[in-house]
C-alpha cells in the first residue's frame, strides 16, 4: 500500500471534480471456482485500490461531497475466519491505514445509502462488472439489473478517468518493476522455445515467475505457435523447430499494477528469411510508433501511421499494392492488422477498461470509428504527460479472414490474393511495448527486452 495521505489526496481531489452526492465504491467479493469454499485468486476493484488501497474482499465505502466525511463498511473477522485464515486487521485499523475516520459493520451500509436517497442525495457508483457486486447494487439500491449500467455515474467515471489516467511517479516506479518481471519471464520464454517443448509448459513457468515476484500474471498467459489468433489461450501445441511463437504475457505486482509485453521468436532460435521479412515490417512499426510518442499528439494518428508502415512493408513484399494512404483510409491494411495500436495500463492492464472504452480512450475532440480494425482502437485520444500505454503493433495471416474477404473480393486493388497462399501457416507477430508519455517525449519502461532479429536470436543460442 501506498502511505495513508496518497489515498487521502485522490479522495479529496475526486470530491472536488463531483461537489454533491455520495461516492460509493463496493469493494470486490471473494468469487467461487468450482464449490463456494474454492474460490479464484482474490482481486480488489481497480478504483477501489486506487482510492482505498486496501486488498482484502467484502468492503465497499462512501464519500459523502456534502459534509467530506469518509466511510468504511465490513466486518471484524469472527473466530472461525481467525482459525481458518488466521488474525485480520480491525476494520478500525484497516480504515486508519488508508485515512479514513468512520468504519461501520457492512450491516449498516443498506441504511446508510437509503436514508441518503430518502433525502434526494445522488449516490455515484461506477459500472459494475462482476455479478456479485450487481446484485449487490441491485439490493442496496433497488436499481433493476438491467438498468444499474445507464444508471452508474458518467460524473464518477469522468473524474475517475482524469485522476487515473495520469500515473505519478511511484505508479510508474510500480509498473516499470512489472516490466522488469516481464523481462524475466520474456527471456526465459525465449530460451525454452526448443522443438519438442509443449506451450504449457512454457506458459506455466511464466505464471510461475509471476506469482513468485508478485501477484498472478495481469491477464491470461497469450503463448502460441498460432499466433494470428489474437488472444490464444489454448497452449497444447507441440513446439516445432520453423514455426513463430507469440508470448503476450506480463505481471501485476502486489499493489495490483500491471505489465503487458509480447514478443515473437522463432522455436529453435533462427528466424527464416521470409519470417524476418515481416518481423521487421512489425519491428519497424513498433519503434516508429515508440518514437512518434509525445504530449499533444493523438494516438489515433500514430496507430493510422503505424497501419501505413504495415502497408508500405507489405507493398515492398507484393503482397499489398496500390497506394498506401488510399490502402489505409479504406481500411484494406486491416487484413493484416486488424487491431488497434494500444491501450492504457495502469491498474488494469486495459487500463479502466470496465469504466466504458470511449470514456477512456475517446473524448469530444475524437469519436470511435465504426472502420474494421480502426473500431479497435482502444485509445484515440491526445495523449498527455503521465499516460502509461502500450504499443503494440502485429501482422497476422487468418486463412478464414483471407477467405472470406476474397470471397467478396473485397480490396482487390489493394489485396495480392494470390501471394497469400504461401502464408496460410505463417501465424502471426506482435511486438508490445509498455510507455510512458514524458512532458516533451516518451520512455520505454523497465529493463529492455530483447526485439532485434540479431538480440532474439542471441538469447535464445
Ligand atoms: N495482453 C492483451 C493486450 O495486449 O492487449
Ligand atoms: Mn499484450
Ligand atoms: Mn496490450
Amino acid at each position: 500500500m501506498f502511505a495513508a495521505n496518497i489515498y487521502k489526496q485522490r479522495r479529496n481531489t475526486l470530491v472536488q471534480k463531483i461537489k454533491v452526492g455520495l461516492l460509493f465504491f463496493p469493494g470486490n467479493t471473494e468469487v467461487p471456482y468450482n464449490y463456494p469454499a474454492n474460490t479464484y485468486t482474490f482481486r480488489q476493484d481497480s478504483n477501489f485500490l486506487y482510492f482505498f488501497g486496501l486488498s482484502q474482499p467484502d468492503l465497499a465505502a462512501v464519500i459523502d461531497c456534502n459534509t467530506g466525511k469518509e466511510y468504511l463498511f465490513g466486518n471484524d473477522a469472527d473466530m472461525d475466519d481467525i482459525i481458518w485464515m488466521g488474525k485480520q486487521p480491525l476494520m478500525q485499523e484497516l480504515a486508519a491505514s488508508v485515512g479514513v475516520e468512520n468504519s461501520f459493520p457492512f450491516s449498516k451500509l443498506e441504511d446508510f445509502l437509503k436514508n441518503a436517497q430518502q433525502k434526494g442525495q445522488k449516490i455515484h457508483y461506477a459500472p459494475p462488472y462482476r455479478s456479485e457486486i450487481k446484485i449487490l447494487l441491485h439490493s442496496l439500491l433497488r436499481f433493476d439489473i438491467s438498468q444499474l449500467k445507464e444508471k452508474s455515474s458518467v460524473d464518477l467515471i469522468s473524474a475517475i478517468v482524469s485522476l487515473r489516467s495520469i500515473k505519478d511517479l511511484l505508479e510508474i516506479q510500480e509498473i516499470d518493476k512489472m516490466v522488469d518481471i516481464a523481462y524475466l519471464m520474456h527471456t526465459t520464454s525465449m530460451k525454452m522455445a526448443k522443438p519438442g517443448i509443449i506451450e504449457r509448459q512454457i506458459a506455466g513457468t511464466l505464471e510461475g515467475i509471476s506469482s513468485s515476484h508478485g501477484a498472478p500474471v495481469s491477464f491470461p498467459v497469450i503463448l502460441s505457435m498460432d499466433g494470428q489468433t489474437l488472444h490464444n489461450h489454448n497452449h497444447s501445441n507441440i513446439l516445432q523447430s520453423g514455426r513463430l511463437m507469440v508470448t503476450d504475457a506480463g505481471s501485476e505486482s502486489v499493489m495490483n499494477y500491471c505489465s503487458d509485453i509480447t514478443r515473437t521468436i522463432p522455436v529453435g532460435g533462427k528466424y527464416s528469411s521470409v519470417q524476418k521479412d515481416i518481423y521487421n515490417i512489425v519491428l519497424k512499426t513498433n519503434t516508429e510508433s515508440i518514437k512518434a510518442v509525445k504530449p499533444g499528439v493523438f494516438y489515433k494518428d500514430i496507430h493510422l501511421r503505424a497501419a501505413r508502415i504495415v502497408a508500405q512493408g507489405l507493398k515492398e513484399l507484393g503482397i499489398m499494392k496500390g497506394d498506401v494512404d488510399e490502402a489505409v483510409a479504406a481500411g484494406a491494411h486491416a487484413m493484416f492488422f486488424p487491431h488497434g495500436l494500444g491501450h492504457m495500463m495502469g491498474l488494469d492492464v486495459h487500463d479502466m477498461e470496465s469504466l466504458g472504452e470511449n470514456f477512456v480512450g475517446y473524448d469530444a475532440e475524437v469519436t470511435r470509428s465504426d472502420q474494421f480494425g480502426l473500431a479497435f482502437l482502444r485509445l484515440a485520444r491526445k495523449l498527455q504527460p503521465g499516460f502509461v500505454i502500450t504499443v503494440e503493433p502485429g501482422i497476422y495471416f487468418i486463412p478464414d479472414l483471407i477467405d472470406m474477404w476474397r470471397s467478396e473480393k473485397r480490396f482487390e486493388q489493394f489485396i495480392n490474393y494470390n501471394k497469400l497462399d504461401s502464408y496460410r501457416t505463417f501465424g502471426g507477430i506482435r511486438i508490445e511495448d509498455d510507455i510512458l508519455v514524458t512532458e516533451n517525449s516518451y520512455r520505454v519502461l523497465g529493463k529492455p527486452i530483447p526485439k532485434t532479429v540479431e538480440d532474439v536470436e542471441k538469447i535464445m543460442e
